[in-house]
């Protein structure tokens, strides 16, 4: 059976609708299990796997999740591209809440995580080019998928990958604004770097969810209002999508 597409959702995303001839399936790996089931079904005629990042009743932690089984299940079941929804908190005065964004560049401040399917005894070493962290063509059409369906989309802009499950205080924003981040998550690393060493299509779809700390007005972060962003925000995925596999 082959993919035409695999997205990996994040919070607030936990299936992907709209989906017919749906089959679940339980995928093993060399590193463990994925994060939960990749379900895969019918989007017109094209064939979409969705797998939730943090299982679908979101009980695993941002540096507890296990990236490299989730990456090499969809390439076992035949993914050649992914498309990674990620919740972030905006920075740039253009990147507020609801917004969504196509960044093209990574800054990484996680730690402990396992970053390389080389981080085993014996494999051998390989360094990865990741000047462009993010598939370009891949990118394009997703551009280009969100103007044909009429959605707003940001293109471009510097993911900057924190460890969580906290959010960030207003010192670590304002260094991030200094290293030239213009989003924050938890999540987009090493999830890009171990698509490229698969030599997966990988590209980042960011849903803001909240004005990063100390770049809104509000004292503190309401979990409230993230959640209702997100949903605004997410409700825009699916055309885009839809869009992007000439299915709309
Ligand atoms: N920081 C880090 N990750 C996030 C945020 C944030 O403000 N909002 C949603 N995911």
């Amino acid at each position: 059976m082959s993919i035409d597409l695999a997205l990996i959702g994040g919070t607030g995303l936990y299936r992907f609708p709209g989906l017919e001839n749906i089959v679940e399936q339980v995928v093993e790996t060399p590193w463990g299990k994925p994060s939960d089931v990749i379900v895969s079904g019918q989007l017109g005629a094209k064939r979409v796997a969705f797998l939730a990042r943090h299982g679908r009743k979101h009980d695993i932690l941002p540096h507890k999740v296990n990236y490299r089984a989730n990456l090499q299940a969809l390439q076992q079941i035949g993914a050649r591209r992914i498309i990674g929804v990620n919740a972030v908190g905006g920075i740039r005065e253009d990147m507020g809440p609801r917004v969504l964004a196509i960044p093209d560049q990574i800054v990484d401040y996680t730690y402990g995580r396992i970053t390389s399917y080389c981080d085993v005894d014996g494999a051998e070493v390989r360094h990865v080019d990741f000047s462009d962290p993010y598939t370009q063509t891949l990118r394009q059409q997703l551009i280009d998928a969100a103007a044909r369906a009429d959605v707003a989309v940001v293109d471009g802009g510097c993911y900057g990958a924190t460890q969580g499950p906290r959010l960030e205080t207003r010192a670590e924003i304002a260094r991030m604004r200094r290293d030239g981040c213009d989003l924050v998550g938890m999540t987009g690393m090493p999830e890009a770097v171990l698509s490229r060493e698969l030599g997966v299509d990988y590209a980042c779809l960011a849903l803001v969810a909240n004005w990063a700390a100390g770049c809104g007005d509000e004292a503190e972060i309401s979990l409230e209002e993230i959640f209702a962003n997100l949903e605004k925000a997410t409700a825009q995925v699916p055309p885009i999508i839809a869009a992007m596999l000439g299915e709309s």
